[in-house]
Protein backbone atom coordinates (compact mmCIF):
# COMPACT_ATOMS: atom_id res chain seq x y z
CA UNK A 1 0.00 0.00 0.00
CA UNK A 2 1.54 3.39 -1.57
CA UNK A 3 -0.40 5.84 0.29
CA UNK A 4 -2.59 5.87 3.27
CA UNK A 5 -5.95 8.11 3.56
CA UNK A 6 -5.99 8.55 7.39
CA UNK A 7 -3.88 5.56 8.78
CA UNK A 8 -0.35 6.13 9.68
CA UNK A 9 2.49 4.68 7.71
CA UNK A 10 4.84 4.87 10.50
CA UNK A 11 7.51 2.68 7.78
CA UNK A 12 5.74 -0.34 7.41
CA UNK A 13 5.07 -2.13 3.59
CA UNK A 14 1.47 -3.01 4.24
CA UNK A 15 0.10 -5.61 1.88
CA UNK A 16 -3.13 -5.21 0.35
CA UNK A 17 -4.00 -8.38 1.74
CA UNK A 18 -2.38 -11.76 2.93
CA UNK A 19 -0.80 -13.79 0.86
CA UNK A 20 -1.53 -17.01 2.19
CA UNK A 21 -5.25 -16.19 2.94
CA UNK A 22 -5.82 -14.44 -0.73
CA UNK A 23 -4.19 -17.89 -2.67
CA UNK A 24 -6.88 -19.83 -0.03
CA UNK A 25 -9.83 -17.54 -1.34
CA UNK A 26 -8.81 -18.58 -5.13
CA UNK A 27 -8.95 -22.25 -4.01
CA UNK A 28 -12.10 -21.45 -2.61
CA UNK A 29 -13.91 -19.82 -5.43
CA UNK A 30 -12.68 -22.83 -8.00
CA UNK A 31 -13.89 -24.85 -5.75
CA UNK A 32 -17.30 -23.14 -5.97
CA UNK A 33 -17.45 -22.87 -9.67
CA UNK A 34 -16.06 -26.04 -10.67
CA UNK A 35 -16.41 -28.71 -7.21
CA UNK A 36 -14.27 -29.95 -4.64
CA UNK A 37 -12.84 -32.85 -6.71
CA UNK A 38 -11.19 -30.33 -9.19
CA UNK A 39 -9.14 -28.54 -6.62
CA UNK A 40 -5.94 -29.31 -3.93
CA UNK A 41 -6.51 -26.93 -1.65
CA UNK A 42 -2.98 -27.24 0.22
CA UNK A 43 -2.31 -24.09 1.55
CA UNK A 44 -3.47 -23.28 5.14
CA UNK A 45 -1.06 -24.36 8.35
CA UNK A 46 -4.61 -26.43 10.14
CA UNK A 47 -4.91 -30.24 10.18
CA UNK A 48 -8.03 -30.91 7.62
CA UNK A 49 -9.04 -34.80 7.94
CA UNK A 50 -9.18 -36.42 4.26
CA UNK A 51 -12.54 -35.01 3.68
CA UNK A 52 -10.97 -31.90 4.24
CA UNK A 53 -12.69 -30.74 7.53
CA UNK A 54 -11.25 -29.23 10.33
CA UNK A 55 -10.00 -31.70 13.15
CA UNK A 56 -11.21 -30.87 16.59
CA UNK A 57 -9.75 -33.06 19.60
CA UNK A 58 -12.94 -34.11 20.72
CA UNK A 59 -11.56 -34.80 23.92
CA UNK A 60 -10.50 -31.34 24.29
CA UNK A 61 -14.50 -30.03 23.18
CA UNK A 62 -15.96 -32.06 25.60
CA UNK A 63 -14.09 -30.18 28.88
CA UNK A 64 -14.82 -27.07 26.77
CA UNK A 65 -18.90 -28.02 26.56
CA UNK A 66 -18.67 -28.68 30.52
CA UNK A 67 -17.17 -24.97 31.13
CA UNK A 68 -19.21 -22.94 34.22
CA UNK A 69 -19.66 -19.85 32.97
CA UNK A 70 -17.74 -18.14 35.36
CA UNK A 71 -14.79 -20.06 34.04
CA UNK A 72 -14.78 -18.17 30.80
CA UNK A 73 -16.98 -15.33 31.71
CA UNK A 74 -14.48 -13.90 34.68
CA UNK A 75 -10.96 -11.81 33.17
CA UNK A 76 -7.86 -13.78 33.80
CA UNK A 77 -4.95 -12.36 35.50
CA UNK A 78 -2.49 -11.00 33.27
CA UNK A 79 -0.30 -13.32 33.24
CA UNK A 80 -2.56 -15.81 33.15
CA UNK A 81 -4.42 -18.34 35.62
CA UNK A 82 -2.13 -19.83 38.17
CA UNK A 83 -3.27 -23.42 37.28
CA UNK A 84 -2.87 -22.84 33.79
CA UNK A 85 0.60 -21.28 34.12
CA UNK A 86 1.75 -24.27 35.91
CA UNK A 87 -0.12 -26.58 33.26
CA UNK A 88 1.86 -24.95 30.65
CA UNK A 89 5.47 -25.44 32.77
CA UNK A 90 4.02 -29.49 32.53
CA UNK A 91 2.93 -29.00 28.71
CA UNK A 92 6.15 -27.63 27.30
CA UNK A 93 8.65 -29.67 29.22
CA UNK A 94 6.57 -32.59 30.27
CA UNK A 95 9.07 -35.53 31.73
CA UNK A 96 11.86 -32.99 31.42
CA UNK A 97 12.56 -31.52 35.09
CA UNK A 98 14.58 -27.78 34.43
CA UNK A 99 17.13 -26.60 36.42
CA UNK A 100 16.72 -22.83 35.99
CA UNK A 101 14.48 -20.71 37.54
CA UNK A 102 11.01 -20.78 35.40
CA UNK A 103 8.55 -18.40 34.81
CA UNK A 104 5.29 -18.30 32.24
CA UNK A 105 3.18 -14.89 30.65
CA UNK A 106 0.08 -16.40 29.14
CA UNK A 107 -0.44 -14.89 25.55
CA UNK A 108 -3.09 -15.04 23.00
CA UNK A 109 -1.34 -17.93 20.55
CA UNK A 110 2.24 -18.49 19.92
CA UNK A 111 2.05 -15.08 17.72
CA UNK A 112 1.52 -12.71 20.73
CA UNK A 113 4.68 -14.99 22.97
CA UNK A 114 6.35 -14.31 19.74
CA UNK A 115 5.45 -10.77 19.71
CA UNK A 116 6.20 -10.10 23.85
CA UNK A 117 9.46 -11.41 22.96
CA UNK A 118 10.58 -8.84 20.34
CA UNK A 119 8.19 -6.23 22.11
CA UNK A 120 10.66 -6.52 25.07
CA UNK A 121 13.99 -7.93 24.09
CA UNK A 122 14.91 -5.98 21.11
CA UNK A 123 15.22 -2.24 20.72
CA UNK A 124 13.81 0.35 18.22
CA UNK A 125 16.09 0.23 15.25
CA UNK A 126 17.49 -2.88 16.48
CA UNK A 127 17.13 -6.27 13.99
CA UNK A 128 16.20 -9.91 14.99
CA UNK A 129 17.45 -13.23 13.61
CA UNK A 130 16.05 -16.09 11.75
CA UNK A 131 16.43 -18.37 9.28
CA UNK A 132 15.82 -17.57 5.60
CA UNK A 133 13.10 -20.41 5.56
CA UNK A 134 11.03 -18.43 7.85
CA UNK A 135 7.29 -18.24 8.81
CA UNK A 136 6.21 -14.65 7.53
CA UNK A 137 4.60 -12.88 10.67
CA UNK A 138 8.43 -12.97 12.41
CA UNK A 139 9.15 -10.23 9.57
CA UNK A 140 5.49 -8.46 10.45
CA UNK A 141 6.02 -8.61 13.71
CA UNK A 142 9.38 -7.22 13.71
CA UNK A 143 8.38 -4.23 11.61
CA UNK A 144 5.13 -3.48 13.16
CA UNK A 145 6.96 -2.70 16.64
CA UNK A 146 9.84 -0.44 14.61
CA UNK A 147 12.41 -3.39 14.52
CA UNK A 148 14.30 -4.89 11.89
CA UNK A 149 15.43 -8.42 10.67
CA UNK A 150 18.02 -10.39 9.49
CA UNK A 151 17.85 -14.35 8.18
CA UNK A 152 20.76 -16.82 7.90
CA UNK A 153 20.70 -19.41 5.33
CA UNK A 154 19.46 -22.30 7.23
CA UNK A 155 20.87 -25.28 5.24
CA UNK A 156 23.94 -25.57 3.79
CA UNK A 157 25.08 -27.22 0.29
CA UNK A 158 25.28 -30.77 2.44
CA UNK A 159 21.68 -30.08 3.37
CA UNK A 160 22.54 -29.75 6.45
CA UNK A 161 21.87 -27.11 9.67
CA UNK A 162 24.09 -24.12 8.37
CA UNK A 163 26.29 -23.11 11.43
CA UNK A 164 28.22 -21.00 9.82
CA UNK A 165 25.79 -18.73 8.71
CA UNK A 166 24.31 -18.32 11.71
CA UNK A 167 27.52 -17.32 13.34
CA UNK A 168 28.29 -14.84 10.64
CA UNK A 169 25.07 -13.57 11.35
CA UNK A 170 25.37 -13.04 14.35
CA UNK A 171 28.69 -11.64 14.49
CA UNK A 172 27.88 -9.46 11.95
CA UNK A 173 24.71 -8.19 13.73
CA UNK A 174 26.40 -8.02 17.55
CA UNK A 175 29.20 -5.44 16.03
CA UNK A 176 26.65 -3.12 15.74
CA UNK A 177 24.20 -3.98 18.73
CA UNK A 178 24.43 -5.33 22.33
CA UNK A 179 21.67 -7.84 22.68
CA UNK A 180 19.79 -9.92 19.57
CA UNK A 181 16.98 -11.74 19.48
CA UNK A 182 17.44 -15.16 17.78
CA UNK A 183 14.17 -17.58 16.66
CA UNK A 184 14.44 -20.98 15.80
CA UNK A 185 11.17 -22.67 15.09
CA UNK A 186 12.16 -26.82 15.79
CA UNK A 187 10.72 -29.11 15.10
CA UNK A 188 8.73 -29.72 12.43
CA UNK A 189 9.67 -26.36 11.37
CA UNK A 190 7.38 -23.95 9.23
CA UNK A 191 7.58 -24.25 6.62
CA UNK A 192 10.31 -27.05 5.99
CA UNK A 193 8.93 -29.74 8.42
CA UNK A 194 12.82 -29.75 9.67
CA UNK A 195 13.82 -30.30 13.18
CA UNK A 196 17.13 -29.02 14.48
CA UNK A 197 19.04 -32.11 15.19
CA UNK A 198 21.65 -32.91 18.42
CA UNK A 199 24.34 -32.64 16.33
CA UNK A 200 22.86 -28.89 15.09
CA UNK A 201 22.33 -28.01 18.48
CA UNK A 202 25.88 -28.69 19.65
CA UNK A 203 26.91 -26.67 16.92
CA UNK A 204 24.91 -23.80 17.81
CA UNK A 205 25.90 -24.07 21.53
CA UNK A 206 29.79 -23.39 20.51
CA UNK A 207 28.77 -20.37 18.58
CA UNK A 208 26.58 -18.98 21.13
CA UNK A 209 30.10 -19.94 23.43
CA UNK A 210 32.13 -17.85 21.16
CA UNK A 211 29.76 -14.35 21.23
CA UNK A 212 31.72 -11.84 23.91
CA UNK A 213 30.54 -11.94 27.23
CA UNK A 214 29.76 -8.31 27.15
CA UNK A 215 26.80 -8.93 24.48
CA UNK A 216 23.76 -10.72 25.12
CA UNK A 217 21.29 -13.13 22.88
CA UNK A 218 18.27 -13.92 23.77
CA UNK A 219 17.31 -17.12 21.77
CA UNK A 220 13.49 -17.72 21.34
CA UNK A 221 12.80 -21.35 20.42
CA UNK A 222 9.05 -21.69 18.71
CA UNK A 223 7.50 -24.75 19.32
CA UNK A 224 4.31 -24.48 17.53
CA UNK A 225 4.51 -28.12 16.07
CA UNK A 226 5.94 -29.68 18.81
CA UNK A 227 3.37 -31.99 19.60
CA UNK A 228 3.10 -33.30 16.29
CA UNK A 229 6.55 -33.96 15.04
CA UNK A 230 6.84 -37.55 17.10
CA UNK A 231 7.16 -38.93 20.33
CA UNK A 232 6.28 -36.06 22.19
CA UNK A 233 9.44 -36.70 24.74
CA UNK A 234 11.92 -37.89 22.39
CA UNK A 235 11.02 -34.77 20.35
CA UNK A 236 12.10 -32.61 23.83
CA UNK A 237 15.45 -34.07 24.03
CA UNK A 238 16.93 -30.29 23.54
CA UNK A 239 15.82 -28.80 26.87
CA UNK A 240 18.54 -29.89 28.69
CA UNK A 241 20.52 -28.42 26.29
CA UNK A 242 19.19 -25.01 26.36
CA UNK A 243 19.91 -24.95 29.99
CA UNK A 244 23.76 -25.52 28.84
CA UNK A 245 24.33 -22.54 27.46
CA UNK A 246 26.09 -19.50 28.49
CA UNK A 247 25.51 -16.71 30.93
CA UNK A 248 25.03 -14.36 28.82
CA UNK A 249 22.01 -16.31 26.54
CA UNK A 250 18.43 -16.20 27.83
CA UNK A 251 16.19 -18.70 26.67
CA UNK A 252 12.81 -18.39 25.99
CA UNK A 253 10.07 -20.54 24.02
CA UNK A 254 6.80 -19.65 22.19
CA UNK A 255 4.10 -21.87 23.46
CA UNK A 256 1.29 -22.34 21.60
CA UNK A 257 -2.27 -24.25 22.24
CA UNK A 258 -3.34 -23.80 18.47
CA UNK A 259 -2.17 -26.86 16.95
CA UNK A 260 -1.61 -29.04 19.99
CA UNK A 261 -5.09 -28.99 21.56
CA UNK A 262 -6.76 -27.43 18.36
CA UNK A 263 -7.63 -24.68 19.84
CA UNK A 264 -6.31 -22.00 17.11
CA UNK A 265 -9.18 -20.29 17.10
CA UNK A 266 -9.38 -19.83 21.32
CA UNK A 267 -5.90 -17.82 20.89
CA UNK A 268 -3.93 -19.37 23.63
CA UNK A 269 -0.36 -19.82 24.21
CA UNK A 270 2.60 -18.59 26.31
CA UNK A 271 5.78 -17.40 26.80
CA UNK A 272 8.27 -19.25 28.81
CA UNK A 273 11.71 -18.27 30.24
CA UNK A 274 14.76 -20.87 31.40
CA UNK A 275 16.41 -18.05 33.63
CA UNK A 276 19.78 -18.77 35.21
CA UNK A 277 18.39 -16.29 38.23
CA UNK A 278 15.22 -15.60 39.87
CA UNK A 279 15.90 -11.46 39.19
CA UNK A 280 15.95 -12.47 35.42
CA UNK A 281 12.83 -14.63 35.63
CA UNK A 282 11.04 -11.85 37.50
CA UNK A 283 12.51 -9.45 34.51
CA UNK A 284 10.78 -11.80 32.06
CA UNK A 285 7.56 -11.82 33.79
CA UNK A 286 7.64 -7.80 34.30
CA UNK A 287 8.34 -7.00 30.93
CA UNK A 288 5.49 -9.28 29.37
CA UNK A 289 2.80 -8.37 32.19
CA UNK A 290 3.43 -4.30 30.99
CA UNK A 291 3.52 -5.54 27.48
CA UNK A 292 0.19 -7.57 27.40
CA UNK A 293 -1.28 -4.98 29.39
CA UNK A 294 -0.69 -2.09 26.59
CA UNK A 295 -1.78 -4.54 23.91
CA UNK A 296 -4.71 -7.77 24.79
CA UNK A 297 -4.43 -6.67 28.70
CA UNK A 298 -5.35 -10.46 29.76
CA UNK A 299 -6.04 -13.40 27.28
CA UNK A 300 -9.05 -15.74 27.03
CA UNK A 301 -9.91 -17.72 30.43
CA UNK A 302 -11.41 -20.48 28.87
CA UNK A 303 -8.34 -22.31 27.01
CA UNK A 304 -6.59 -21.72 30.04
CA UNK A 305 -9.35 -23.45 31.94
CA UNK A 306 -9.19 -26.16 30.14
CA UNK A 307 -5.57 -27.09 29.66
CA UNK A 308 -5.62 -26.58 33.87
CA UNK A 309 -8.30 -29.47 33.80
CA UNK A 310 -6.44 -31.44 31.54
CA UNK A 311 -3.16 -31.78 33.61
CA UNK A 312 -5.34 -32.16 36.87
CA UNK A 313 -6.51 -35.28 35.39
CA UNK A 314 -4.53 -37.98 34.56
CA UNK A 315 -7.02 -39.85 33.15
CA UNK A 316 -7.94 -37.14 30.68
CA UNK A 317 -4.57 -35.79 29.96
CA UNK A 318 -3.77 -39.61 29.02
CA UNK A 319 -7.36 -39.20 26.54
CA UNK A 320 -6.13 -35.77 24.90
CA UNK A 321 -2.47 -37.45 24.35
CA UNK A 322 -4.19 -40.36 22.48
CA UNK A 323 -6.25 -38.81 20.28
CA UNK A 324 -3.70 -36.72 19.02
CA UNK A 325 -1.07 -39.57 18.55
CA UNK A 326 -4.21 -40.80 16.25
CA UNK A 327 -4.13 -37.96 14.34
CA UNK A 328 -0.33 -37.18 14.55
CA UNK A 329 0.57 -40.64 13.01
CA UNK A 330 -1.60 -39.84 10.07
CA UNK A 331 0.07 -36.63 9.27
CA UNK A 332 3.32 -38.91 9.28
CA UNK A 333 1.86 -41.26 7.17
CA UNK A 334 0.98 -38.31 4.88
CA UNK A 335 4.43 -37.09 4.60
CA UNK A 336 6.10 -40.66 4.14
CA UNK A 337 3.75 -40.71 0.91
CA UNK A 338 4.55 -37.24 0.14
CA UNK A 339 8.72 -37.86 0.51
CA UNK A 340 8.05 -41.63 -1.09
CA UNK A 341 6.57 -40.35 -4.35
CA UNK A 342 8.90 -37.05 -4.44
CA UNK A 343 12.11 -39.74 -4.41
CA UNK A 344 10.53 -41.23 -6.71
CA UNK A 345 9.90 -38.50 -9.21
CA UNK A 346 12.97 -36.84 -8.74
CA UNK A 347 11.76 -33.68 -6.97
CA UNK A 348 13.88 -32.35 -4.24
CA UNK A 349 12.82 -30.43 -1.12
CA UNK A 350 14.23 -28.67 1.67
CA UNK A 351 15.80 -31.19 4.22
CA UNK A 352 12.73 -32.64 6.21
CA UNK A 353 11.61 -34.57 9.39
CA UNK A 354 8.37 -34.42 9.87
CA UNK A 355 5.31 -31.45 10.18
CA UNK A 356 2.25 -29.18 8.70
CA UNK A 357 4.57 -28.66 5.73
CA UNK A 358 7.26 -29.73 2.96
CA UNK A 359 8.96 -27.26 0.75
CA UNK A 360 10.47 -27.57 -2.50
CA UNK A 361 13.36 -25.02 -3.42
CA UNK A 362 12.11 -23.17 -6.71
CA UNK A 363 13.99 -19.90 -7.91
CA UNK A 364 10.53 -18.89 -9.92
CA UNK A 365 8.08 -20.09 -7.18
CA UNK A 366 5.12 -17.32 -8.11
CA UNK A 367 5.55 -18.71 -11.46
CA UNK A 368 5.34 -22.10 -10.86
CA UNK A 369 2.68 -22.08 -8.25
CA UNK A 370 0.44 -19.46 -10.84
CA UNK A 371 0.85 -22.76 -13.19
CA UNK A 372 -0.53 -25.24 -11.07
CA UNK A 373 -3.44 -23.19 -9.97
CA UNK A 374 -4.72 -23.40 -13.64
CA UNK A 375 -4.25 -27.08 -12.58
CA UNK A 376 -6.73 -26.40 -9.81
CA UNK A 377 -3.75 -27.08 -7.21
CA UNK A 378 -3.05 -24.16 -4.56
CA UNK A 379 0.76 -24.08 -2.97
CA UNK A 380 1.86 -21.33 -1.65
CA UNK A 381 4.91 -19.40 -3.35
CA UNK A 382 7.79 -18.36 -0.94
CA UNK A 383 10.75 -16.48 -1.53
CA UNK A 384 13.19 -19.60 -2.00
CA UNK A 385 10.07 -21.94 -3.05
CA UNK A 386 6.85 -23.35 -2.56
CA UNK A 387 5.40 -24.78 0.24
CA UNK A 388 3.11 -27.42 0.81
CA UNK A 389 0.36 -28.37 3.49
CA UNK A 390 0.45 -31.85 3.54
CA UNK A 391 -1.77 -30.62 7.07
CA UNK A 392 -4.37 -30.03 5.15
CA UNK A 393 -4.63 -33.03 2.08
CA UNK A 394 -5.67 -36.40 2.44
CA UNK A 395 -2.47 -39.00 1.35
CA UNK A 396 -3.10 -40.35 -1.62
CA UNK A 397 -2.84 -36.34 -2.46
CA UNK A 398 0.32 -36.56 -0.86
CA UNK A 399 1.05 -38.99 -3.02
CA UNK A 400 0.27 -37.50 -6.11
CA UNK A 401 1.54 -34.34 -5.89
CA UNK A 402 5.39 -34.16 -6.70
CA UNK A 403 5.19 -35.49 -10.06
CA UNK A 404 2.40 -32.78 -11.01
CA UNK A 405 4.90 -29.81 -9.10
CA UNK A 406 7.61 -31.56 -10.89
CA UNK A 407 6.08 -31.22 -14.20
CA UNK A 408 5.51 -27.85 -13.54
CA UNK A 409 8.71 -26.97 -12.40
CA UNK A 410 10.31 -28.36 -15.64
CA UNK A 411 7.59 -26.63 -18.05
C1 LIG B 1 6.07 -21.14 12.92
C2 LIG B 1 4.87 -20.75 13.70
N1 LIG B 1 5.06 -20.18 14.89
C3 LIG B 1 4.03 -19.81 15.66
C4 LIG B 1 2.73 -19.99 15.25
C5 LIG B 1 1.70 -19.50 16.21
O1 LIG B 1 0.44 -19.75 15.98
P1 LIG B 1 -0.71 -19.27 16.98
O2 LIG B 1 -0.52 -17.83 17.24
O3 LIG B 1 -1.94 -19.58 16.23
O4 LIG B 1 -0.55 -20.08 18.24
C6 LIG B 1 2.48 -20.58 14.00
C7 LIG B 1 1.11 -20.76 13.47
O5 LIG B 1 0.84 -20.94 12.35
C8 LIG B 1 3.58 -20.96 13.21
O6 LIG B 1 3.42 -21.52 12.01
Amino acid sequence: MSEMFFASQQGRVIPKEDKIFGINNRAKAMIAREGKDKVVNATLGALLDDKGDLIVLSSVTDVFRNLEPKEFAEYAPIAGIPAFREAVKEDCFRSYKPEGFVEVVAAPGGTGAIKNVVANYADRGEKILFADWFWAPYKTIAEEMGKGFETFEFFNDERKFNVASLEEKITKLLAVQDKLVVIINTPAHNPTGYAVTREDWAGIREVFERVPKDKKIILLVDTAYIDFAGDEDEYRFYLPILEQLPENVLTLIAHSLSKAYTLYGMRCGATVCIAKTQEIADEFRKVCEFSSRSTWSNCNRAPQVILSKIYADPELKAKVYEERKQHRDMLIARAKAFEAAAAECGLVTVPFDTGFFVSIPCTNADEVCGRLEEEGIFLIPLAKGIRVSIASVPEDICRMLPARIKAAMDK
